[in-house]
């Protein structure tokens, strides 16, 4: 642990520096524009890693946004942990609620402040640096490979079939993920589960053409007031989601499982005090914890149609839009919940409107197991370098492709996030803490280190 220590404290304003170098990349997957900087991204990653000594290093493309992969095979008779990471960015809009540019980044208060900080460059490097660590300090205990993305934000389309193509070259023990989050920085914690998601875009047609809202209004459907009665009809009076089927497959926990889940240290005055509200709102009967991590939720990402620009226009719109998230627990699954949505929301429908319902992408909740040797790894590692054994919790957000890791290539996954849910992630000022940063990349060591000795 001394040496890790050393290590990162005679190169760490260099990680920082290089670190600062990829965020100035503006690697947005879902923007055709970035195209080229998310391919000079890619080139970024596998140059970083064959600095720091991997063997071999590629940029694979594919349809989409290219693939890095990149492997160090010491002795192929040793554990190898694959390491999955994305460099890939969500937008940074809207730009003007950004105290500095977001692909200009700065630190202040000790928190390097850009798009991609967090989520997820600053912990997909902390991999990077960690292996370097390892090398130059000849620890690297067992085989390691990266399969580092570049359309984690966009549901990784092409990974699916990038991993049914190279199953043999990644063969491995365990998938090790930074992309989540700490409770606090005094609280260690790992992620022990992951929600899936269902994504639709929902189009209500009403007349053929706009109108005028006094010649026809009061007689023709508006799209505009049937979508929102019609997504109002999706949950009753307890938040409850009212589309049927949709909680069938749900696994219900027991009564021990809730109360050990609810045992995460939370303050609720805290958390409406962060977010500057009066009062929570979800599901009756379930808390705070509960409703983000073990719940499904129905959510509307944006609605939008008719007028919206300046003054007055009175116009009877034909067409009104929303896009529309569930995130899914086990044991729903996204195409089975996507297809009762569409159907509930077909027959909603008054006669005088027609309605279009497109999926987007998907992917399956999962849950990582507490009993085996990686977590274990996982948990020593984080008790080591915080001093705090790790609380398991429940994340909210989704990995798509986590589920896949394990549908494919038959490995779990470890979600050792140094993140905070504070962090802004995908949102103006998105921050990743130096300290948060320097932590992963002592810990990640770490985890090599017992995962090895625990295989044996
Ligand atoms: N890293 C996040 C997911 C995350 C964040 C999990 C915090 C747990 C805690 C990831 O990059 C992400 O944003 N995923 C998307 C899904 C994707 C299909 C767009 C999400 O959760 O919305
Ligand atoms: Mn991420
Ligand atoms: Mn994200």
């Amino acid at each position: 642990m001394e040496q890790i220590k050393n290590y990162i404290n005679q190169h760490q304003e260099r990680f920082i520096s290089e670190l600062m170098e990829m965020l100035r990349i503006p690697s947005v997957s879902a923007d055709s524009k970035y195209k080229d900087d998310v391919l000079r991204n890619a080139e970024f990653v596998k140059k970083s890693l064959v600095a720091a000594g991997a063997d071999k290093s590629e940029v694979c493309l594919t349809p989409g946004h290219p693939i890095v992969y990149a492997e160090k095979i010491i002795d192929p008779k040793l554990p190898t942990v694959v390491v999955y990471g994305h460099y890939d960015v969500q937008p940074p809009d809207p730009l003007d609620l950004w105290d500095s540019p977001p692909f200009e980044p700065v630190i202040k208060d000790g928190l390097i402040v850009a798009r991609g900080s967090c989520d997820d460059k600053g912990q997909m490097f902390m991999h990077v640096k960690a292996f370097e660590l390892m090398m130059k300090t000849n620890t690297l205990p067992c085989n390691v490979k990266f399969m580092i993305e570049g359309e984690e934000e966009v549901g990784s389309s092409n990974l699916g079939n990038w991993i049914r193509e190279n199953k043999e070259r990644l063969k491995g023990d365990v998938i090790l993920i930074s992309d989540t989050s700490i409770i606090a920085n005094d609280i260690p914690s790992i992620d022990v589960g992951l929600r899936g998601l269902s994504y639709v875009e929902v189009e209500v047609t009403g007349p053929n053409r706009d109108l005028h809202s006094g010649v026809y209004g009061g007689a023709v459907a508006n799209p505009i007031t049937i979508l929102c009665e019609m997504i109002a009809k999706c949950k009753d009076e307890n938040n409850h989601i009212t589309i049927p089927g949709f909680y069938d497959k749900v696994l219900t926990l027991t009564k021990e499982e809730r109360e050990e889940l609810n045992r995460a240290p939370f303050s609720l005055d805290e958390y409406k005090k962060d977010l500057n509200i009066d009062d929570v709102h979800g599901e009756t009967g379930y808390t705070t914890l509960e409703r983000t991590g073990i719940r499904p939720t129905f959510e509307l990402n944006g609605i939008w149609g008719g007028y919206i620009g300046e003054g007055a226009k009175t116009v009877l719109p034909s067409k009104a839009f929303a896009k529309i998230s569930m995130r899914l627990v086990p044991n729903q699954t996204s195409d089975e919940i996507t297809k009762l949505f569409a159907d509930h929301f077909n027959s909603l429908a008054p006669k005088s409107v027609k309605v279009k319902v497109t999926p987007h992408h998907g992917g399956e909740p999962v849950v990582t197991p507490t009993d085996s040797i990686a977590f274990k790894a996982a948990s020593m590692a984080m008790e080591a370098t915080f001093g705090k054994k790790p609380i398991p919790t429940r994340g909210g957000g989704s990995i798509p492709i986590v589920a896949l890791f394990e549908k494919e290539l038959g490995l779990k996954s470890v979600l050792m996030g140094f993140g905070l849910d504070s962090d802004l992630i995908h949102s103006p000022n998105e921050h990743y803490g130096v300290f948060n940063f320097l932590k992963g990349i002592e810990t990640i060591p770490m985890f090599f280190k017992n995962f090895t000795e625990l295989s044996k």
